[in-house]
């Protein structure tokens, strides 16, 4: 196999080799970002209205409690949890894609019902009461989230509503019915706040990214194999084939008037004017023994 060959064979390969782990690193990279930004951005999300349900729990609520009728209920104004809810459903048309759900596994409003992975979650969170949160990635509907959970514990205080259904009052019975979101027992956990943050973008940017840069290095190494090709052909193949073709007319006492006439300052410079030295070497030599 000629050098040309040889050299163009190992540079190329170990430049592909090199592109194919740049475009990986870039493309694991790029995820890692994406993964950390959806996290901030899902805990900033899950932050802002659990905010607002704390400042309406503990501010305005009192208040309201002391204005509105003992037997009355205006779930608008006297539930965290329906706060939380319609905060957030303005929250979401800015911002489609993303979710926030009280999701729960009995609940009083139908769409807060949990699905099989936030009852899973719930369970666990059940279970293991030093469980603070849960995150992760999932996918739902073939769309991958990046997903953050919070379990959402009864207190004795909940109980009034969600508690036997003969104490809640007459107003929330009116709006949710009496079927679900009842019987639940303090200290057990039934729910959970889950913040779902789409990632499907991020990591189709990431996959572009990586093919880009290896479309890019691609192209590089196939320029950086052109030149090394024409390198190798003019500087180190091309002389070597002059210098055999002159060394076998040399060894058959031809063309030893003719100059080699390569004159790099390299190797192959050195070699052709040592092939010179032969030839005139020869050349006195053939003289010699002419005269005698
Ligand atoms: C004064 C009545 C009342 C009290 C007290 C109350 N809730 Fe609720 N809760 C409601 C109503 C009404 C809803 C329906 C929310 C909606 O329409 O989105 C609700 C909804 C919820 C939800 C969402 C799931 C569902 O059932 O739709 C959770 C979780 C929840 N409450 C937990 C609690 C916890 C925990 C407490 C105690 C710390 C509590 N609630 C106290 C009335 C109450």
């Amino acid at each position: 196999m000629s050098i040309r060959i040889r050299f163009t064979i190992v540079i190329g390969v170990l430049s592909l080799i090199a592109c194919v782990l740049l475009a990986y690193a870039s493309y694991q990279f790029s995820l890692k970002n994406a993964m950390e930004e959806a996290k901030t951005k899902g805990e900033m999300v899950f932050n802002m209205i659990d905010s607002s349900r704390m400042f309406f729990k503990n501010k305005q609520r009192p208040i309201v409690m002391e204005i509105v009728d003992q037997d009355r209920f205006f779930p608008e104004i006297m539930s965290g949890f329906v706060v939380a809810r319609g905060v957030w459903e303005n929250y979401q048309k800015r911002f489609p894609g993303y979710t926030f759900k009280q999701a729960t596994i009995d609940p009083l409003y139908p769409p807060n019902k949990a699905d099989a992975n936030e009852t899973q979650f719930i369970k666990e969170f059940d279970a293991n009461k030093d469980l603070k949160n849960r995150e992760g990635t999932i996918v739902k509907d073939g769309k991958k989230f990046y997903y953050f959970a919070r379990p959402i514990a009864v207190d004795k205080g909940c109980l009034r509503c969600h508690g036997d259904v003969e104490e809640a009052p007459k107003d929330q019975i009116e709006i949710y019915g009496t079927e679900h979101g009842y019987d639940w027992r303090a200290g057990q956990i039934v729910s959970t706040s889950v913040v779902y943050v789409p990632i499907d973008d991020a990591i189709a940017a990431a996959k572009k990214g990586a093919t880009n840069l290896f479309a890019i290095g691609a192209t590089g190494i196939v320029l950086i194999m052109a030149v090394l090709w024409f390198f190798l052909s003019s500087g180190v193949v091309s002389p070597l084939v002059k210098l055999q073709e002159k060394t076998k007319q040399i060894s058959l006492g031809k063309e030893l008037d003719e100059v080699v006439g390569i004159d790099s300052k390299d190797e192959i410079g050195d070699l052709a004017r040592a092939i010179d030295r032969l030839r005139i070497s020869t050349a006195k030599l053939l003289k010699r023994c002419a005269g005698k």
